[in-house]
């Protein structure tokens, strides 16, 4: 393949459901130009409160189903897969692959009072990794870990702003603001979807981080160091793919994209 077929190839972007599509909303945005496949496996979904080894196999299953496509970059837009799957990922596949940021340079920024909190899957959580890379921007931050194990599943049934999401959400926030944090990171892609709920309950005294913005940034800097950015200036088009039938992502994407301009089919990996 030649660099100008290879520059009009798609992104591939994956999530256990819906959660990456807050992910695809900021690069749809950032590169209106691109074609984007996404895949939901929903069928999968929630993985965040599975074994590591299960949710190292859904992860890559997804990532080889885009590759044989082909893809010329591959973003997990999940932190779950990221955090558990991305080294086996970028031993089976032939495309750069890029996770998810921690979002935590912009976290750390926006603590006033330099006590942040992650939000995220009890396998994120687990993995520690937003406090790592926290401390390594000010070592004298503090740091909450919440998991959130229902979250996700709730969100990918629906529950954006009903009782059910609120209640859960009560119960997660209440220790965060307790400890008199002022900045949260949305450590897990489906929680963008819930931050207005969110906002509902803490009012003014959080702000919310969603790091798409920086994953955006290093998939730039990956497309332009590897010569790949599409040179089209026509918009480019979205198939988002799940693995069972859901009504709820032609909702979220009605957001942020024309009907007209996204085919959503149901696919077997
Ligand atoms: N959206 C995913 C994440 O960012 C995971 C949700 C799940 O399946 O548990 O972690």
């Amino acid at each position: 393949m030649n660099k100008l077929e290879q520059q009009h190839l798609p992104i591939g972007v994956f999530d256990s459901g819906v959660g990456g599509l807050s992910v695809l909303k900021v690069l749809k945005e950032q590169f209106p130009h691109e074609h984007f496949i996404y895949i939901g496996d929903n069928k999968n979904n929630p993985v965040g409160n599975r074994p590591t080894e299960e949710i190292e196999n859904i992860a890559s299953r997804i990532a080889e189903r885009l590759d044989r496509e082909p893809v010329k970059i591959l973003v997990i837009a999940c932190n779950t897969f990221t955090v558990v799957a991305i080294d086996a990922i970028r031993n089976r596949v032939h495309c750069p692959v890029i996770g998810v940021s921690q979002g935590m340079q912009s976290v750390t920024t926006a603590s006033h009072a330099r006590r942040v909190a992650v939000m995220a899957t009890v396998a994120t959580i687990n993995s520690h990794i937003h406090k790592h890379v926290a401390l390594e921007y000010d070592p004298e931050i503090v740091v909450w870990e919440q998991p959130c194990p229902e979250l996700a599943g709730l969100i990918e049934g629906g529950h954006i702003d009903d009782e059910p999401v609120l209640e859960a959400l009560r119960e997660y926030l209440a220790p965060i603001m307790a400890e008199k944090i002022d900045a949260v990171v949305l450590g897990c892609t489906h929680f963008p979807f819930v931050q207005t709920a969110m906002e509902s309950i803490s009012k003014d005294s959080i702000h919310y981080i969603d790091p798409a913005y920086e994953t955006s940034d290093v998939v730039r800097r990956t497309l332009e160091s590897g010569d790949l950015l599409n040179p089209s200036t026509e918009a480019g088009t979205i198939r988002l793919w799940f693995t069972q039938e859901t009504d709820l992502a032609a909702t979220l994407c009605q957001r942020f994209m024309k009907p007209e301009d996204v085919q959503v089919k149901v696919v077997t990996l």
